[in-house]
């Protein structure tokens, strides 16, 4: 099993790009389904979840082809909508939801094994079936899948009962297609969302207010592809970078990213003493001497990115002081906390709160990750760590973050991979 090995003390600096947004790209994708014309995508990240989602539209008979630019997908013969989306690809990412309602839209008919929970928590779609039925859908669950089937989808007004992301696109994507006016209450404002919205027009959807509250979408007859559709930025990955450079007494440069879309976290890092500097698509971090500490409560956005939470913990055990972080998000987002105690951290978690003790001088250990974001968590305690950490079942952060290491290498950090098997070279 693969391993980051890290010594730290060591300060990141210097400049880094984001690559493609993996929840945006993942969207994206499935909206190939849309079409029998070839979409072209770029800026598309080489990780691990979007190697799972070709690999599941390559099953439904959608074809793709990485080229130097991104991705090219097209119809590559019948698309096998009845053919389900297996539970052994279903299983390792959750995402594999996203090609119901382009399945049912266009198809009549889609057939996904029940995503089940996963590290974070229980990840219902309730809310995808109940938006997908009042289009029309008829929804059976049996043996662990749901089957949907609707001749052709009709428009509807429908609220969600909570603000989903992938429910949010799920709806996007069939409403695209259905007859007549679809108008989405209470959707989810995610910048994910409003890019597969700016993807799915280019395509010929009609779609407006994606990105706020309310999105009315005009069903169309058919979609057709696109020459070239460039993924946003991921500020999930960027974020996790200018934290680097907060936590490790840095400065770091990040590239090519809209600012706005990380404006929670610019704000919190302002807070606690960090410098952000913002000009144009450009942001800088630097930080020197002491952090203050803050609280932060996790919320769908434009508040504080739940994604960001573990990165940020990381941060607050280095702050002169206490801080509390509230996860609303999600019920079980605190596997990190046990691991980061082991590197000497003091953090004590009660219910949906996690308290901080500040100051904490963290040292090296093995350590092991549990999910994708808290493997970023680890790997930037271990840049502050004295020692060496290992950070174990690194393929938890080969899911959503493109050559880690080497963007790290870049900014200074030791750090490398291992795989236990090969590893010969104790030093890093
Ligand atoms: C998306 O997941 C992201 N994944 C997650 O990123 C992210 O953490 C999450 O949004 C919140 O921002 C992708 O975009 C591929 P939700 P999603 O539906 O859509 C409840 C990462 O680290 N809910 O917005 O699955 C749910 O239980 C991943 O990159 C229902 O109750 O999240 C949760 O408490 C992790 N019923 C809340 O809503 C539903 O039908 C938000 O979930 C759907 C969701």
């Amino acid at each position: 099993m693969e391993k980051f090995h890290i010594v730290g003390p060591n300060r990141l600096a210097g400049t880094v790009r984001a690559s493609g947004a993996k929840n945006a790209a993942l969207p994206a994708l499935a909206a190939s389904l849309l079409t029998d014309d070839p979409v072209n995508l770029s800026r598309v990240p080489a990780v691990r979840d979007i190697r799972t989602m070709v690999r599941l539209l390559e099953h439904l008979g959608v074809a793709s082809e990485w080229r130097e630019e991104g991705l090219r997908l097209w119809r590559g013969g019948p698309i096998r909508s009845a053919a389900e989306a297996p539970y052994e690809l279903v299983k390792t990412m959750r995402a594999s939801v996203l090609v119901l309602g382009p399945l049912l839209a266009r198809f009549g008919s889609a057939r996904v094994s029940l995503p089940g929970g996963c590290a974070i928590g229980v990840r219902p779609i309730d809310q995808h079936l109940a938006g997908l039925e009042a289009l029309g859908a008829e929804v059976k669950l049996e043996h662990g899948y749901v089957d949907l089937s609707a001749p052709r989808l009709r428009g509807a007004r429908f609220a969600f009962s909570t603000a989903t992301v992938t429910g949010t696109e799920n709806l996007l994507m069939a409403a695209s297609l259905a007859q007549g006016t679809t108008v989405l209450e209470n959707c989810a404002r995610e910048p994910e969302i409003a890019d597969l919205a700016a993807l799915l027009v280019a395509m010929g959807a009609k779609i407006d207010g994606a990105g706020t509250p309310t999105v009315t979408i005009e069903g169309v007859a058919q979609l057709h592809g696109v020459d070239e559709h460039q993924i946003i930025a991921d500020r999930i990955e960027g974020g996790t970078y200018l934290i680097g450079a907060a936590i490790s007494g840095g400065d770091v440069l990040l590239v090519d990213t809209e600012p706005a879309d990380l404006a929670p976290l610019l704000e919190k890092l302002a807070e606690i003493g960090a410098r952000v500097e913002v000009e144009g698509r450009q942001i800088r971090v630097a930080h020197q001497g002491p952090l203050a500490p803050r609280n932060v409560i996790t919320a769908p956005h434009p508040g504080f990115p739940t994604d960001l939470q573990a990165q940020y913990m990381a941060l607050m055990t280095q702050a002169e002081g206490s801080a509390t972080i509230c996860e609303t998000v999600f019920e079980n987002r605190f596997q990190h906390v046990p691991e980061l105690n082991r590197m000497g951290a003091s953090i004590r978690v009660e219910g949906t709160f996690a308290r901080v003790q500040g100051a904490s001088a963290l040292s090296g250990t093995t350590v092991m990750a549990t999910d994708l974001r808290a493997s970023a968590c680890l790997v930037l305690a271990g840049l502050v760590a004295r020692g060496e950490t290992v950070v174990d079942r690194i393929y938890h952060l080969d899911r959503g973050y493109e050559r880690m290491e080497l963007k790290l290498q870049k900014l200074g950090a030791r750090v490398r991979r291992s795989n236990a098997a090969a590893d010969s070279n104790p030093s890093v």
